[in-house]
């Protein structure tokens, strides 16, 4: 494994086997994600994306937390005028534009800011410790970096407005059941199912990958007809690639494809 060389203040990077690993490293506040955290995961989700040596992101926490949300101690003093200075979700809206895939692997508390991080990932693995919820009324707010409009694509009106309006945490395989997390694992195996997740998509041709991805958050966003020319598009672009080349030349051949990304 190779530690990536630069210096970081809230995270630890590493990169193995095509697959960069961002821990959130703040353990002595739950991982509270405060601006200079986020400034950082972002800056450094966008560095990732732009590096060919890395073909899937794994981001996670420790055993205790994912991240316990947006640090209070930054936002108690704060006012309206403050808040809109801040304009804190436009770093976030940014973590929707990273091509490459990124799965969350969580243990423990991921709430309000926290949860809505995992959902800004594309897959989930849950540790049986882990606990989702949207806590912010408690506090007399509301989510704001898309624990609203997230939760509710991911599992339903219903689900979503009891989660936000009671606060209360869900388990791991509540959270599985209601279609937010991808599998449930053993705590201590959540972090080694997400990495091996990730090699299996890593070891894919990166272009399909990325126009997969770029297809299906386009599912979420426009009509369905819309989506189809979209994905067709996607398709027909896909065959002036080498990897194309390669993977039915090596399916003809009955042998292992090689993807170069090209
Ligand atoms: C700042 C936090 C924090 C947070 C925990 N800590 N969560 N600090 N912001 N969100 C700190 C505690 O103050 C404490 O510091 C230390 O982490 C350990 O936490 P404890 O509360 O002592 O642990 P425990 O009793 O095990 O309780 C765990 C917990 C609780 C249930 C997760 O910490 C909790 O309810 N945290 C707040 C969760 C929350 O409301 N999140 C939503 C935030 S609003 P000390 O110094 O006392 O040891 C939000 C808005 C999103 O996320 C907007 C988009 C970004």
């Amino acid at each position: 494994m190779r530690v990536m060389e630069r210096a970081y203040q809230h995270l630890l990077v590493d990169l193995s086997d095509r697959v960069a690993i961002i821990r959130l490293n703040r353990p002595e506040v739950l991982n509270a994600l405060n601006l200079a955290l986020v400034d950082e995961l972002v800056d450094t989700l966008e560095r990732l994306d732009r590096d060919d040596a890395v073909r899937c992101i794994v981001l996670t926490g420790n055993e205790r937390a994912f991240a316990a949300g947006a640090d209070i101690m930054e936002m108690a003093e704060a006012g309206v005028v403050e808040m809109k200075r801040r304009n804190q979700f436009r770093v976030w809206d940014r973590i929707r534009w990273i091509t490459k895939p990124i799965i969350a692997a969580v243990n423990g508390y991921a709430l309000g800011g926290g949860c809505e991080l995992a959902m800004a990932c594309d897959l989930i693995i849950a540790g049986e410790n882990a606990r989702f919820g949207q806590p912010e009324v408690n506090l007399g707010v509301m989510p704001g970096a898309g624990g609203t409009q997230r939760l509710t694509r991911l599992v339903g009106k219903a689900r979503a407005l009891e989660i936000l309006l009671t606060g209360d945490p869900i388990t791991a395989e509540e959270a599985y059941r209601i279609g937010l997390v991808n599998r449930v694992v053993p705590t201590e195996a959540c972090l080694d199912e997400a990495l091996r997740l990730a090699r299996r998509i890593a070891e894919k041709p990166p272009m399909a990958v990325r126009l997969i991805k770029e297809a299906v958050y386009k599912a979420l966003d426009t009509t369905l007809q819309d989506g189809m020319e979209y994905e067709r598009n996607c398709f027909y672009l896909l065959f002036a690639t080498e990897d194309k080349a390669e993977g039915m030349r090596a399916f003809l051949e009955k042998r292992r494809p090689s993807f170069k990304g090209r």
